[in-house]
């Protein structure tokens, strides 16, 4: 299985018990369909992935008070607005691979596919009404829209000329909203004020952008059987991502960048060019100054968080946003 090296998390966790909870409440809905589409469905969340969402949710959650039952809930909607959004990804970024196991487009055409996501979307959506908030129900909506204008944006803007303005633009709506739509879906289920939902609001979308920027180094030197899917995913689809950027901008002469970019959008992806490109791109100190980047966000939502009082969620918090930095899958 890919993912679970979130050690301190998965360990020492306060939240433990309550994460079978939300494993419940994800898969309450899947009774009443055909056959092959309830296996379908129940196999994606059982597979799951690291759970990272819903961790920081029950997390946040616990160390501000929030009400058990309705941040249990919140948890289940987060990841199954996450998993719905990457059933759909998968299909538009013909990905085979997720999770090291195939994807549900590997095996099914469009149509049963988005319909599959459809209604993950639809009992997320089911599940933010569930809590009563009214706060929660329009964060969800809000985030859903970012998220699809961020992969709209992708989509449209794939191998144009672009700068890192707009890639952090990208980052944050395709991921960084999520994160941050999980700590302050917690701190509305939570006895307090403006400045704390900020706070966590902070801390959540700082890690969120590390964690993506961390996301597309993996794609230059993950194994795609710790990472899940093959390496260099991104670049082949031509997507310019962070380290891309810095190795442009240190060679801006390398013809390789606009070979391997045309290539693919012409949709003839030449594996020699890109897996030198790939080589070059380790090489060149992009992927330490990447890196660095994604360190300095954790580092700025560990700040915002460390402005509340300390308490042992708080410890754990930090630890994972120290381990996000870290990860190898
Ligand atoms: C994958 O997210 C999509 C991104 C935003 C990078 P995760 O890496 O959290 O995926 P799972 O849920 O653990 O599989
Ligand atoms: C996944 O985006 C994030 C969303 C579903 C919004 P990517 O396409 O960059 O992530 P991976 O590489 O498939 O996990
Ligand atoms: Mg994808
Ligand atoms: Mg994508």
């Amino acid at each position: 299985m890919v993912g679970n090296n979130l050690t301190t998390v998965n360990l020492i966790s306060p939240i433990q018990e309550l994460m079978p909870l939300v494993e419940a409440r994800m898969q309450k809905f899947t009774k009443s369909y055909p056959i092959d589409f309830r296996v379908a469905l129940e196999k994606l969340l059982v597979y799951g992935g690291k759970r990272i969402r819903p961790k920081l949710n029950l997390l946040v959650g616990r160390m501000l008070n929030a009400n058990s039952d309705q941040l249990i809930t919140s948890a289940a909607a987060i990841e199954l607005l996450h998993t719905a959004t990457l059933v759909h990804d998968d299909l538009i970024d013909g990905a085979l691979f997720r999770r090291g196991t195939p994807t549900l487009n590997s095996s099914w055409n469009a149509a049963k596919t988005v319909l599959a996501g459809d209604l993950l979307f639809s009992h997320s959506a089911k599940l933010a009404a569930e809590t009563g908030s009214l706060e929660i129900i329009r964060l969800f909506a809000d985030t859903l829209a970012t998220i699809v204008n961020g992969e709209v944006t992708q989509l449209f803007e794939k191998s144009e000329p672009t700068n890192p303005e707009k890639y952090y633009r990208r980052i944050y709506a395709k991921t960084a909203s999520l994160f941050e739509a999980a700590t302050k879906a917690a701190a509305y289920l939570s006895p307090v004020d403006e400045d704390v939902i900020d706070a966590v609001s902070m801390f959540g979308r700082e890690i969120g952008m590390a964690f993506q920027i961390v996301d597309d180094v993996l794609d230059f030197t993950g194994k795609q059987s710790t990472v899940g899917k093959p390496v260099a995913s991104d670049l082949r689809q031509g997507l310019i991502t962070l380290p891309v950027f810095y190795y442009i901008e240190s060679h801006p002469n390398d013809p390789a960048i606009e070979k391997s970019l045309n290539m693919v959008n012409g949709g003839l992806a030449d594996d020699a060019i890109t897996e030198r490109l790939v080589e070059s791109i380790r090489d060149s100190g992009a992927i330490e100054r990447a890196l660095e980047e994604a360190r300095r966000y954790s580092e700025r939502g560990i700040r915002a968080l460390e402005e509340l009082p300390a308490n042992n969620e708080q410890g754990v918090l930090i630890e994972l946003a120290l381990e996000l930095t870290e990860r190898k899958s």
